[in-house]
This record gives C-alpha cells, structure tokens and sequence, in this order.
C-alpha cells in the first residue's frame, strides 16, 4: 500500500518519497529501500520508577521496559515490525500520529483481529512524516496503557537538524498505591465522569526524574510527549525561553508559547528548541501548573561548571522541513461538526439522546459517561462501529468541533493530520498541523484536513478513561 499512498497523498509527497531514495541510495548504498525489521515483545516485568535502588513495580512492558524501547525509524523507509503477546489479554499497537493504511491501525475489531495471547501481528508501514510520534496498545486501553505499554516513535529527518543534542522527554503519570505498586480501580465511575485516572507520580523516560544536566550555550532539540492516562501539563522552563517547532510531529512555524507556557495534554507531542543560556553551575526548575493549586517542579536543568559552548546563541534558523501533508481546499470543502457532550456537571444535555437512555449515574459500570453527537461509543473499538459521517476519497473535510461539557479533552484522529483553523472564532497562527487538538471546556475549535487516506477511522479523546466511557466516534473514508 505504501508507495500507492504516498501517490494519493500528493504528487508533490510522491516525488519527495523518489527523491528522498535517490539521495539516500547515493550516501547509504544498499540501504535506500531495505526493509528495518523490528521485534517487539509485549510481557508483564518488573520496573523501579524511582532508580535501581528503588523498590519494584510489577508492570507490562514493551521488550521489558517502561516505556518501551524509544523506535527511531527515517522518513520514507520501510519499516516491519513484529508485535509478539506475552500477555494473557489481547491486545494490538495503534502507531499513534503516523499517517498508515487503515489495516496497521491497530484497532482491535475495526481495522485488524486483536493480537491473541501467544501469537504474533506484522506491522508494516512507511513513516511519510518526520516527527516525534509515539506507540500504545489499542486493546483494553486503560489497563494496558495504565500498566506501562507505551514507547516513543521518532521518524528522523533526511537530513539532520542543526542542534548540540536532540533529546526525548517521555511523560507518564502513575497513580501508585504507598505499596509502590499500580493501583488498581481502573474504570471508576468518578475517573470517567470527570478528570480520568490523574495519578500520584510523574515520570521522564520511566524514572522519578533527578536534574537534567545540561551545558551553558548549547542549543538542545528537546522531544515533549506526554504519555499519561488523563494527566494535562502545563509546563514553564524557568530562566529560559523555548521555541515551540514543532506539534504532534508536524513542524509549524517556530514561536515561544503564550506566557512561556507549554500545554501538553495526554497523546500530545511538542518539539521544542531550547538555547541554554542560564550560567555555569546554575539551576532552574521546570514546572508544571496546569491543575490550579497542584504545582509541581517536574525537575530541574542543572548546569555544569564548563564554560560557554559558545557565547552567542546558534545563528543557524531553528525551523523543521515541512512534511508532505496535502494542503486542504478549504473553499470546496465538506463540513463536519461534532459536539462532545456529558460528564458531570454538564449531563443534563445527555438525557434521553440515542444511546445514553436509562443512564443513572454517568460511567456506572462501565457505562457510557460521554457521547458524540449523541451518540455513545464505548470501549477500545471493535467490529461493527458505525460511522458517524463518510467522505469521499480527496475531499476536503472541514471539521468543528464543540465541546459542551465542563471538562478538557484532547481530541485525536486516527490516519490524518489535521489544520488547526481557529478556536472560538479567532485564527490560530503558526500553521498548526495536530492529531490531537485540546480543547478546553466550551471550547469550538475548527480544522481541516484532505481525506487522502481510505478506511474507518477513530476520533475520540485521549483521556482514555472519557474514551472508554462513549467520547468516541468513527468516520469513513471511501
Ligand atoms: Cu493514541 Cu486511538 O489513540
Ligand atoms: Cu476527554
């Protein structure tokens, strides 16, 4: 299917996917199409979040760690990767953020049969974008993610970006009982109904972090991805001034956040470029302080005693090479909305809409908490969803979405990158291409994006727990 979809995205895709062969079959020989076989073995371990000397946390990893082996992949190759189940539970891999075809999704039910028990799935695709993406399971989805399965995925440019250190900050959210271990109540009716499964503890790349050392005048590429359940950060790098150039995988235009703040919600991604310009042997906190009253210094960028790398920061231009994404036409395009409807405190708009009847207590059981256009969708997906809308193959579609509810929610689409258009009828600037878009309660955000991709497709939020309880949909490509 790859190199078919590299022509259906665009031709301007297409002809950089030939040339991007040709430049690497004269600098790489032999390796320009050559197939990077990965193996990925999917088993309960044991994991110390707070370092080797801390106590044991039984937990499910990928190839045995938490997170799972970071996979770093190059544009344009591809790639196969074995998933082998060494759970006693089904599940599957969704490549979150990589535009692939339908069938390597990684919905159980809706785009391929879940991974049994002791048998193995072949994933094959060809990354089209470079970008920092990430991997979880798509099967009990609360359970597996919330138990450590989850890795990053960084599809490296062509060529390579001018900075000292390219580093990955993957951040999960824990709730752990005073025992060390996982706690268990995953699903509660309170989680779904209102914030999700926030937990106790944060970790950078599986551990408690301890100080980040870092060298005075040198410019880091710093990959934010926020790993976690529910949790939404909001993060300040005291004493210094990111540049965001990058969002969910796609370069946008280069800025410093609103107030230097860094709005990281559950399945989000931000690349940023980070000039250490604090002083030899100086100390600086990052903070996150999202939820009000809740701050916390996540750690801190402690600087050696070296002198300067250099005494200007780097002239080079910070901006990323744009991906191939078809650029949506917005005057022919087709309109979408949906609104996101439920919780507490917001519920009274679900009585009686299709499929939420007879609801006492929003999230009972398991139940639905949430819907989309009044509909609820439940669980992980599975045959038989039906779409909530159909578009025709390169159609344009223009979407809306409007949240009624009293609660944030990371929105991401399966298969697509989407045009951030405005929010609450202001534009929004940089040129923003995301798969996952937070809104913020009362929130409408509209976007846009080519329907290049065949196949049905989940949108839903990534507070897994709202996801579970019915704030999900399926859209279809024909
Ligand atoms: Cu990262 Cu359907 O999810
Ligand atoms: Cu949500």
């Amino acid at each position: 299917m790859n190199d078919d979809f590299h022509y259906s995205i665009s031709r301007r895709g297409f002809l950089a996917a030939v040339a991007s062969v040709a430049v690497s079959a004269s600098t790489r020989p032999g390796r320009a199409s050559a197939v990077d076989e990965r193996l990925i073995k999917v088993a309960p371990n044991k994991v110390r979040f707070t370092g080797p000397n801390g106590p044991a946390t039984s937990a499910w990893a990928y190839d045995g760690t938490v997170p799972g082996p970071a996979l770093r992949l190059r544009q344009g190759q591809p790639v196969r990767i074995t998933v082998e189940n060494g759970l006693e539970e089904d599940t599957t891999v969704h490549w979150h953020g990589i535009r692939l075809s339908n069938g390597m999704d990684g919905v159980p039910g809706l785009t391929q049969p879940p991974i049994k028990p002791g048998t193995s799935f072949v994933y094959e695709f060809t990354p089209p974008d470079a970008g920092t993406f990430w991997y979880h399971p798509h099967a009990d989805s609360l359970v597996q993610l919330g138990r450590g399965l989850a890795g990053a995925l960084i599809v490296e440019e062509r060529e390579p970006v001018a900075v000292d250190r390219d580093l990955l900050w993957l951040l999960q959210d824990w709730r752990l009982a005073s025992d060390g271990q996982i706690a268990g109540g995953f699903g509660s009716a309170m989680d779904a109904s209102m914030s999700g499964r926030v937990g106790n503890v944060v970790t950078i790349n599986g551990t408690v972090p301890a100080d980040q050392s870092v060298k005075a005048g040198e410019r880091v590429r710093l990959r934010l991805a926020n790993g976690s359940l529910a949790r939404i950060m909001a993060l300040r790098f005291e004493g210094h001034r990111p540049v965001v150039v990058a969002i969910d995988g796609q370069p946008c235009d280069p800025h410093e956040p609103e107030g230097g703040r860094l709005l990281l919600a559950p399945a989000m991604r931000i690349d940023i470029v980070l000039d250490m310009q604090g002083d030899p042997g100086s100390r600086h906190a990052v903070v996150d302080d999202f939820y009000d009253g809740l701050a916390y210094t996540l750690t801190n960028l402690a600087y050696d005693n070296a002198t300067p790398l250099r005494a200007h920061p780097l002239d080079a231009p910070v901006g990323l090479p744009r991906n191939p994404l078809p650029e949506p036409d917005l005057a022919g395009a087709e309109r979408q909305q949906i609104v996101l409807q439920g919780g507490m405190m917001g519920g009274g708009k679900l009585a009686g809409v299709g499929g939420m009847m007879g609801m006492a207590t929003p999230g009972m059981n398991g139940g639905a908490a949430w819907a989309i256009n009044g509909m609820s969708m439940t669980g992980d997906g599975h045959a038989g969803m039906m779409p909530q809308f159909t578009l025709k193959r390169g159609a344009t579609c223009h979407l809306t979405m409007r949240n009624e509810t009293a609660w944030w929610h990371p929105m991401h689409i399966h298969g697509f990158s989407m045009l951030v258009l405005s929010r609450n009828g202001s534009p929004v600037p940089h040129r923003q291409w995301q798969d996952a878009v937070l809104l913020a309660p009362k929130d409408t955000v509209e976007c846009a994006f080519v329907a290049d991709n065949p196949g049905d497709w989940m949108l839903h939020c990534h507070i897994v727990d709202h996801q579970m309880a019915g704030l999900m949909t399926v859209f279809r490509v024909t």
